[in-house]
């Protein structure tokens, strides 16, 4: 798979554009079974951008981010962590819908390291034009695009952490262009923060204190923006 780079208009200055443009990526090979690509959404001059993983079936029909039950529990999570909604942009690692056929149902397919990987070029090219403070990752699959797979959200979710680009294995990273004396010349001036998807909060036995926890880890957020 070629990876998105190819995809991606030097000239688009905007968010806008960049969503005409990636309308049409082929890039990796789930374009061909999802409907559409469903691109990031909201405020572009957003404080903070919230990374998730895939969109969904939902998001898939929809064309748009988070429109589901992981929706709610983002945008309600959010808001009991006084984060400004209105200075909010939201997106995936990846952005088509991976799933297999089971019968009629399509289910939701966890995407794969190649998948990642071709995909984080529009993820980067979102931030240099968002250039937010804050990025936060939601769950594994964001973790792994931009802070590596050896990158634990248990240990390490709610810290604010600089961002990752002078790490050890640059290839495991987002790619932020530098110089030759290894100054970022375009890098977003952001932290990321971990924290668990919202998706888990679904799916755990107490629901109550996995929310509670997300809620803890996005006010580390809410506290650190300007
Ligand atoms: N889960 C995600 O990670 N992203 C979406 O857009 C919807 C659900
Ligand atoms: Fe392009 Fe990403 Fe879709 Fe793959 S998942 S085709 S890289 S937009």
């Amino acid at each position: 798979a070629p990876g998105a780079q190819e995809f991606i208009p030097p000239q688009a200055d905007t968010i806008d554009q960049l969503r005409a443009a990636a309308a049409g990526c082929r890039g990796c090979e789930l374009y061909r079974d999802a409907t559409q690509t469903v691109f990031g959404r909201g405020d572009e001059s957003a404080q903070v951008v919230f990374v998730g993983e895939q969109p969904g079936d939902l998001e898939d029909q929809k064309g748009l981010p988070f429109v589901g039950p992981a929706g709610r529990v983002l945008r309600r999570a959010v808001d009991d962590a006084n984060i400004p909604v209105s200075r909010t942009y939201i997106t995936n690692a990846v952005k088509h819908f991976r799933f297999e056929l089971r019968g009629r149902r399509r289910i939701h397919q966890t995407p794969d390291r190649v998948h990642i990987t071709a995909c984080r070029p529009w993820l980067v090219a979102e931030f240099a034009r968002l250039r937010p403070e804050i990025v936060v990752v939601l769950g594994a699959t964001a973790a792994k695009a931009l802070l590596g797979p050896a990158f634990r959200v248990t240990r390490q979710r709610g810290e604010l952490l600089p961002w990752p680009a002078s790490a050890q294995h640059p290839e495991d990273f987002a790619q932020v262009p530098v110089d030759s004396a290894g100054r970022v010349t375009d890098a977003p001036a952001a932290r990321l923060l971990a924290t668990i998807h919202p998706s888990a909060v679904l799916r755990a036995d107490n629901q109550e204190i996995a929310y509670d926890g997300l809620v803890a880890d996005l006010r580390v957020a809410a506290r650190a923006l300007s």
